[in-house]
Order: C-alpha cells, then sequence, then structure tokens
C-alpha cells in the first residue's frame, strides 16, 4: 500500500479503530518517548502554491492529531524540534513571522487546546529561550496553568535549540557549580542533570518526516540507543499509519535496543 493511500484512509479511522489498534499494540511494549522533527512545511506551502506561513499552520494541525495518537496510546513523553539555532540565519522576515506564529501557537496551545487540558500535558520549554525575541520568551515563560494532579503526560517544546548548545550549556553549569564547591572532576551524570533535557528519559524513537535521515543536531546526546523513523511524508501529511509503523518498527527492534541499553 502507498502512503497516499494509507494517509487517506487513515482519515476515516475513528477513534474506536484507533483504540483496537492502539489495544493490539499494547500487547508489546509502548515506547515511553517519541521525538519529532517536523521536517517540510516549507516543502508543504510550495507544493500545494501556498503563502509560507501557510504550511507551518497545517503543520500545527498535524502535531496536534499526533499527540493525540501518541497520549492514547500510552506515550508519556513527547519531544517536537520546532526551532533549531540554525533556522535565526534564515531571511530576518521569514524569522519574524515564524516567531509571531510561535507566540500564536504557544498561547493558543495554553488557553485552548484540549488536547493539553484532555491528557493533563505538562508543557516545558527546551533550548536557549535567551536567543529569542522577547515576545516569543515572554509566552514561553509564561506561568503555565496549575499543574494537574495527576502527571499523565508531558511535552516538550524545542525552541532555540541544536544539541552542541545543550552541551555546552550542561558543561558550563558544571563546570561552574564544581568551581563553587571546589570538586576537580565532572561526571557524565552532572553534564546530564543540566542539560536542557534534563530529567526526561531518552527518546525511544525519532521520527523525521520528509524522507531525511539526518539528526540535524537534535538530541544527539540523547539518541545513541534510539531508533530513527523516516516516512517520505512531509510534515502537514503525517497520520495516523505513519506513528503506528513507527512503534511496530520500534517494537521489532526492542530486544536488541533495550539490549544496548543495559550494556
Ligand atoms: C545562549 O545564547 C547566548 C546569547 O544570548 C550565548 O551567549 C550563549 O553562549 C548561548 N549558549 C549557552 C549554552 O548559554
Amino acid at each position: 500500500m502507498d502512503v497516499k493511500h494509507v494517509t487517506r484512509v487513515s482519515e476515516f479511522v475513528g477513534g474506536f479503530i484507533r483504540k483496537c489498534i492502539f489495544n493490539i499494540l499494547s500487547v508489546s511494549v509502548i515506547p515511553n518517548h517519541i521525538a519529532f522533527i517536523m521536517d517540510g512545511n516549507r516543502r508543504y506551502s510550495q507544493k500545494h502554491n501556498m503563502i509560507n506561513g501557510a504550511g507551518y499552520r497545517v503543520g500545527f494541525s498535524a502535531l496536534m492529531s499526533m499527540l493525540r495518537y501518541c497520549y492514547e496510546l500510552g506515550v508519556k513523553y513527547v519531544t517536537v524540534y520546532a526551532f533549531s539555532i540554525d533556522n535565526f540565519k534564515r531571511n530576518p522576515e521569514e524569522v519574524e513571522s515564524l516567531m509571531d506564529l510561535m507566540v500564536e501557537k504557544i498561547e493558543r496551545l495554553i488557553k485552548e487546546e484540549i488536547i493539553i487540558r484532555q491528557y493533563g500535558t505538562r508543557v516545558r520549554f527546551i533550548g536557549n529561550l535567551t536567543l529569542l525575541s522577547e515576545s516569543v520568551r515572554l509566552a514561553a515563560e509564561r506561568p503555565w496553568m496549575p499543574l494537574p494532579k495527576t502527571l499523565k503526560s508531558v511535552l516538550l517544546i524545542c525552541v532555540a535549540y541544536t544539541s552542541i548548545d545543550e552541551i555546552l550549556h550542561g558543561v558550563r553549569e558544571s563546570c561552574e557549580d564544581n568551581l563553587n564547591d571546589g570538586s576537580v572532576k565532572i561526571s557524565v551524570s552532572d553534564i546530564e542533570r543540566r542539560m536542557y533535557m534534563g530529567g526526561a528519559p531518552d527518546p525511544d524513537i525519532i521520527i523525521r518526516t520528509s524522507g531525511e535521515t539526518r539528526l540535524s543536531n537534535f538530541l544527539l546526546w540523547q539518541s545513541g540507543k534510539c531508533l530513527l523513523y523516516s516516512p517520505s511524508v512531509l510534515w502537514p501529511e503525517i497520520g495516523f499509519m505513519h506513528l503506528v509503523c513507527a512503534v511496530l518498527d520500534f517494537q521489532k527492534h526492542f530486544y536488541y535496543l533495550n539490549k544496548q541499553k543495559q550494556a
């Protein structure tokens, strides 16, 4: 079956059928953490002759659907690569319109997004937030709704993020803290604890759309034992069946990956 056909069919698959499929998947192990590189929003705009921002808007609703599927399936952590530090090198107009879009989407996410409420999701922004324009930074740093009593799911949004910057941050903070308490040796766990992603488990699967198989400076430290899944669809076209395929792939490799983790 080709992927386009799968996507179209998946649009008709309702909640009930999703639940059945998830029940079957749950017989085996469910990934705890899935990370997404949402590649292809610009290409999607071009393909459909849309103005540039339009692709990102369709991409946002694709993300909302994907979050729903992940949380329904019982995935606890979802991480998305929303904006790389390298993206600041794009032309200033595009960067500015992306920043505006980001503020709008962050606000909407906090205020209205039903998925976030329904699944008691805690949202955290990851990255060097000092690099963001003030309006985005304020939106990202704003105190969130009171935390739900039972924390069922976590959404980590990487903005102004690259792995190299994250590692630099971890090493720097470790050095500073060590200077303060006089110790000379830095351990892996010292650095890990001070990473932007500190506290979150390593991802089990990274899904990158557009058929690209590069990590592009995303979660390099955390992805040593992680499965990379790269469907050829552009991000706004990603659907339920792609997630199912990724999870099946993960389950097929689980024994091996798990052995690696314990080694
Ligand atoms: C974060 O951004 C600032 C500039 O705002 C820069 O000086 C710093 O090196 C960056 N990285 C870290 C890890 O702080």
